[in-house]
């Protein structure tokens, strides 16, 4: 039995950050779709009314980049590439492709020249969301351009009569407002998609699907905290009752202010005490990835001794999991895409019981907004549903560390300050240090960094520095690792940051609001605070968020009474080319 109809659009992974959101975006429109990967024979699609070729990474030059097969474009479905799926379009058929000289990351204008069937409805200049370096030289024949912008000629390309399109810029993310109008477009009116999907109208086949699998055994989950593990553990609960289904929590230390007795009371799990194991893990420890490793280890440890003193390893438990369906995408599809970050690590007891096919994910074939839309239908609080996305390490990647002392250097645009961040250009990995404007916040002031930080290849990240007790150029990056005191410090300016944006209604105007320690300061206020309020869909792609100065006022002032802050920071980047965490 499936608790999923057939799906009718199928969109071809070619590695990008952005083939998920594809698939969500259409599955918004009422219509069931999958993700399958891009090289999968043309065959495999006869039965999809739709196909779109993903964004991704790679050239089409490369060796070993991914591909698609080139029946495609004669198999019947409609076919729709984005980005390097337009690009791999022309390539595979008669057109051409070449590297672009200056990389185009953000909004930019199109002149649509095309007004009917794709671009039905679009005005004759659109503001669009692009991200890439290569782009279309020639389209195939047999295809007309359909919309420019300055830097890139062929912007969109189509031959109607073969019922195949490209688009260079990515109509999946907000940032693109008449992207939702062409995805609509080409499901209904050139695919001739039927709207019939509704998560809700899944529940009882999930808790059915849930006790056929569970048979006669029990239940046991991890429960982060996170919406995902709550919705999943609530719906074993109710398709198997309170005795058949157990559920643990593991505190790292690294919560945020109160957290910890939230999910105890929400949920009734047990809380397993892990924080002076997970910070002695971590001593000395000041490379992101590698803390990102370590404290996935430890998760695996902790996870294991539960598993074995609670004997959830015999016969009669299975494991419930939080799986959501970008997680379960692992041949083909996001396999493809480059590791910006470490999310995940298995652990052995975990994969034991995966091999042995005692595992339950009621949710592996839904996304985030349907999983919030379930919990919803099952009784969940808002207060849980409607939550900021926490990162699983918690408040130890929002807390930076530094192996020495280092200072500010004077540039032309600004202060570099010597602290390395994560950012993602192009879908790879940059870690770079950081710019700072030393201005109050404006609308004009983000544009300057947004400016600023795709034409200073040195930074990958712009912050404003609001105020403290030290001006910037006297400011040090100082030695300093992942402690307790320090955690507790993050832990108290985040809470202040909460508190506040909640009385001020700001929570709701952000989609999450991360909130930042650095080991940049003076000697007896070593670090400062940086403010990362961002607007998103669902994190691949996000903008920073400007807050009312009387606000940020309260925050500055609030922050710089905490013992050891010295400066407080606001982050003024978008993502790309800035990832939202910092580490
Ligand atoms: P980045 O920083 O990559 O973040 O732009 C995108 C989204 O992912 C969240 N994030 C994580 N979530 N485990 C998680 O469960 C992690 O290790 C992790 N790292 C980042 C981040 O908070 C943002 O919402």
């Amino acid at each position: 039995m499936s608790v999923h109809p057939q799906p009718q659009i199928a969109v071809l992974d070619a590695g990008g950050q952005y083939c998920h959101l594809i698939a969500r975006r259409v599955r918004d429109l009422g219509v069931y779709s999958e993700v399958r990967p891009s090289d999968i024979p043309a065959s495999e699609l006869a039965s999809f009314r739709g196909v779109i070729l993903s964004g991704g990474p790679a050239s089409v030059y490369e060796p070993g980049s991914p591909t698609a097969d080139p029946a495609l474009f004669d198999a019947g479905p409609a076919v729709l590439g984005i980005c390097y799926g337009q690009q791999l379009m022309a390539h595979l058929m008669d057109g051409s492709v070449r590297k672009g000289d200056k990389g185009e990351y953000g909004q930019a204008m199109i002149e649509v020249a095309m007004r009917d069937g794709l671009f039905a409805g679009l005005e004759p200049r659109e503001s669009v969301w692009m991200s890439h370096r290569d782009q279309v030289e020639k389209p195939p024949s047999g295809f007309t351009v359909a919309a420019s912008t300055e830097t890139c000629r062929v912007a969109a390309i189509a031959n109607p009569a073969r019922r195949l399109f490209g688009v260079q810029f990515h109509p999946e993310v907000v940032h693109t407002p008449c992207g939702s109008r062409l995805l609509r477009n080409f499901v209904f009116d050139i695919c001739g998609c039927v709207a019939d999907w509704n998560p809700r109208s899944q529940i009882a086949m999930i808790e059915d699907e849930i006790r056929q699998q569970a048979g006669s055994r029990n239940v046991f989950f991890f429960v982060s905290g996170g919406v995902d593990s709550s919705v999943a553990y609530r719906l074993c609960l109710r398709a198997l009752g309170p005795e058949r289904v157990h559920g643990a929590y593991v505190d790292t230390g690294f919560m945020r202010e109160g957290e910890t007795e939230f999910v105890q009371r929400t949920l009734g799990v047990d809380v397993v005490h892990a924080r002076p194991a997970f910070l002695k893990a971590l001593d000395g420890v000041i490379e992101p990835e590698k803390k990102r490793h370590i404290i996935g280890e430890q998760f695996v440890a902790v996870q294991d001794g539960v598993l074995t003193t609670g004997h959830y390893l015999d016969g009669d438990w299975v494991l419930g999991q939080g799986t959501i369906y970008p997680d379960t995408i692992e041949s083909g599809g996001t396999a493809k895409a480059e590791v910006i970050k470490t999310h995940h690590n298995r652990v052995a007891g975990i994969q034991k019981l995966i091999d042995e096919g005692r595992i339950i994910e009621p949710l592996k074939s839904f996304y985030k907004d349907e999983v919030r839309d379930l919990g919803r239908a099952i009784g969940l609080p808002s207060e849980l549903l409607d939550r900021h996305p926490f990162p699983g390490p918690g408040l130890a990647i929002r807390l930076l560390c530094s192996g020495e002392e280092l200072e500010m250097e004077a540039s032309e645009d600004g202060w570099i300050m010597p602290v390395h961040s994560v950012g993602v250009q192009g879908d790879s990995r940059s870690y770079r240090p950081v710019l700072v404007f030393d201005e109050p916040l404006s609308p004009a002031l983000l544009e300057r960094a947004t400016h600023t930080v795709n034409r200073v290849s040195r930074v990958n990240r712009v912050i404003a520095h609001l105020g403290g007790h030290a001006p910037v150029g006297e400011q040090k990056v100082r030695a300093a690792h992942l402690t307790g005191p320090r955690i507790d410090r993050l832990r108290k300016a985040d809470a202040i940051v909460r508190q506040l944006s909640l009385e001020s209604g700001f929570e709701n105007d952000v989609w999450q609001f991360p909130v930042v320690l650095i080991p940049c300061g003076s000697a007896d206020r070593p670090d400062s605070v940086v403010l990362r309020p961002i607007h998103s869909v669902d994190g691949m792609t996000a903008q920073s968020v400007l807050m009312s100065a009387d606000l940020a006022e309260r925050m500055r002032v609030e922050l710089l009474a905490i013992p050891g802050v010295c400066s407080v920071y606001y982050d003024l980047t978008h993502k790309p080319p800035a990832t939202i965490e910092w580490e």
